[in-house]
C-alpha cells in the first residue's frame, strides 16, 4: 500500500468516509468523492516561503507547478511521480482585455501554456501517478478533447495504454490530432459527451480500466494547483474575483477546494469570490444557481465552445458548493459573446480557445451588471491554447460562423501574384 492511496475519500453528499485505499470514483450512494488531507498534521509545517523556495530549485518535483505544492496535492514518493513539469503558466495583463471588460484589474492566467496546451495536464500528472501506483495497464476517459489529449500524453509517459471516448464530429481538430498522435485508441461515439461519459464509466467498471475523468477525485487534487500557482504569481495577494469557464465542473470544484484548504491552514486571509461562466446552450449550473433547484441536465447541449458542450456535469455539487461558499455567481454567455471576447484575447496577442474566452465574456457581462466592480481585482483563467481550435478562428475571421456577428474580423486578403495587386492590397485600396 502506498501513501497516496491511504488518503481518505469522503462523499460530498452523505459524508461516508473510505479509508481502504481501493480504486473508487463514487460513493456507494452514487455521489462524488473528495480526497481528504490531514490538514491538522500539516498546520504549522507548511509555509508560503517553502513554496517560494522551491521556485528556484532544480529538483524534478519542484520544477512542476503542481508538485511544488505536493503536501496539498498527494503525499507520495517523489521518484514515482509521472510529470512533464506541467504548470508554470503565464499571467497576462492586457489593455485590450481591460478596455473590453471595463475592468483595469484583470489578469489572465493562461493554462494553455501547459505541456499539451490545457489545464488538464495539472490533473493528469496526479491521475497518472495514482494509476501507476495501482498498477493500471490501461487508462480511459470521455472527453470533449483536452482531457483525451492530456491523458494520451501522460499515459505514454507512464507506459500505459490510453483509451479515449469522444463525441463523434464534436471535438476540435487540434485536440483530436493530439490524441491520435500520442497513440490513444480513440473511439468516436455516435452521441454527445454525456453519452461518452456514461459509457466510459461502464467500460471501466467492467474491464478494470483506470478512469481518468475528473470524476476521479485525484484529478481534482492536481487542478487545485492552478490557484496555488496563481496566488504565488500574485505574491500571495488574494484577488477579489476568480473567474473561469464551467463544463463538467471539475475545475471550479478544484479551485474552491484548494482555496478552502489554504484558508484552513491560515496561509491566506481571505477567499476570492468564484464566478463560473457557462455557455448559454450548455448552462445547467447557471439554471440551478438561479432557481435554487437541483441541477437538471440540459439535453442536446449546444455551443461553439465545444470544450464545454456538456449537459450533465459530473461535479456540479462540488462546484456549486464553492460558488455559494465564496459569495460567488454563475453566469451564462452566448456564443457571440464568447467569440467576440475571444477575438479580443486573440488580438491582444495572447490567444485562447473558445471555451477559455467564456471567462472574458463573463467578466465583461458581470462588470456591465455591476456584480464585479470596475475597481475590483479579477483573476481569469484561460483554460486552453488558441491552436486547439483553429477552425473556430478561421471561420470567425471569415465571418462565416452562423448566427455570429464578428466584431473584429481579420480575413486574409486574396490577391493576384503581381506587385501592383499586392501594393494595392497593402495600401487598402482593394
Ligand atoms: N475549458 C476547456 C478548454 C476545457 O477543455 C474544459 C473541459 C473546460 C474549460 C471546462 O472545465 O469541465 O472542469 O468545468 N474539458 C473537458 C474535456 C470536459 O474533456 O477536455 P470543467
Amino acid at each position: 500500500m502506498t501513501s497516496q492511496t491511504s488518503l481518505q475519500l469522503k462523499c460530498v453528499e452523505c459524508g461516508e468516509i473510505y479509508t481502504d485505499g481501493a480504486v473508487r470514483y463514487l460513493c456507494g450512494c452514487g455521489d462524488v468523492l473528495d480526497v481528504v488531507h490531514d490538514l491538522a498534521a500539516l498546520r504549522g509545517k507548511l509555509s508560503l516561503e517553502l513554496f517560494d523556495e522551491r521556485l528556484g530549485s532544480k529538483a524534478s518535483a519542484d520544477r512542476s507547478g503542481v508538485w511544488r505544492f505536493r503536501e496539498l496535492i498527494l503525499p507520495c514518493d517523489e521518484s514515482s511521480i509521472v510529470t512533464r513539469w506541467e504548470g508554470n503558466t503565464r499571467l497576462h495583463c492586457s489593455s485590450w482585455v481591460a478596455d473590453y471588460t471595463g475592468c483595469d484589474g484583470v489578469v489572465l492566467k493562461h493554462e494553455g501554456d501547459n505541456p499539451t496546451g490545457s489545464f488538464k495536464d495539472r490533473g493528469m500528472t496526479v491521475g497518472a501517478t495514482v494509476a501507476k501506483h495501482h498498477g493500471a495497464r490501461t487508462v480511459a476517459c470521455a472527453s470533449t478533447g483536452n482531457t483525451s489529449a492530456s491523458m494520451a500524453s501522460y499515459a505514454s509517459l507512464a507506459g500505459m495504454e490510453a483509451l479515449v471516448f469522444i463525441p463523434d464530429g464534436e471535438i476540435a481538430f487540434g485536440k483530436l490530432a493530439q490524441a491520435l498522435a500520442f497513440g490513444a485508441r480513440t473511439i468516436q461515439i455516435a452521441g454527445d459527451f454525456d453519452d461518452a461519459m456514461r459509457i466510459v464509466q461502464e467500460v471501466c467498471a467492467r474491464e478494470s480500466i483506470y478512469l481518468l475523468n475528473s470524476i476521479n477525485p485525484f484529478r481534482i487534487e492536481g487542478q487545485k494547483a492552478i490557484v496555488f500557482e496563481l496566488l504565488q504569481d500574485l505574491d500571495w495577494q488574494v484577488p477579489d474575483w476568480l473567474v473561469l469557464p464551467g463544463g463538467n465542473l471539475g475545475n471550479s470544484a478544484a479551485l474552491y477546494k484548494g482555496l478552502a484548504e489554504l484558508r484552513e491552514l491560515n496561509l491566506i486571509e481571505s477567499m476570492p469570490r468564484i464566478a463560473v461562466i457557462q455557455a448559454a446552450g450548455a448552462n445547467p449550473l447557471y439554471t440551478a444557481f438561479r432557481t435554487g433547484a437541483p441541477l437538471e441536465p440540459v439535453r442536446g447541449a449546444s455551443t461553439l465552445a465545444s470544450a464545454i458542450r456538456i449537459g450533465a456535469p459530473v461535479s456540479w455539487k462540488k462546484s456549486l458548493r464553492g460558488v455559494l461558499a465564496t459569495g460567488g455567481v454563475v453566469e451564462e454567455v452566448s456564443d457571440e459573446e464568447i467569440m467576440n471576447a475571444k477575438a479580443r484575447v486573440d488580438r491582444a496577442g495572447i490567444g485562447a480557445e473558445p471555451a477559455s474566452c467564456a471567462t472574458v465574456a463573463g467578466i465583461k457581462k458581470l462588470v456591465g451588471a455591476g456584480v464585479i466592480k470596475a475597481s475590483d481585482s479579477v483573476a481569469g483563467i484561460l483554460t486552453g491554447h488558441v491552436l486547439k481550435d483553429p477552425d473556430a478562428v478561421i471561420k470567425y475571421h471569415g465571418e462565416s460562423l452562423e448566427g455570429i456577428h464578428s466584431e473584429l474580423p481579420n480575413a486574409p486578403l486574396r490577391v493576384e501574384a503581381t506587385l501592383d495587386a499586392v501594393m494595392r492590397a497593402i495600401s487598402g485600396s482593394e
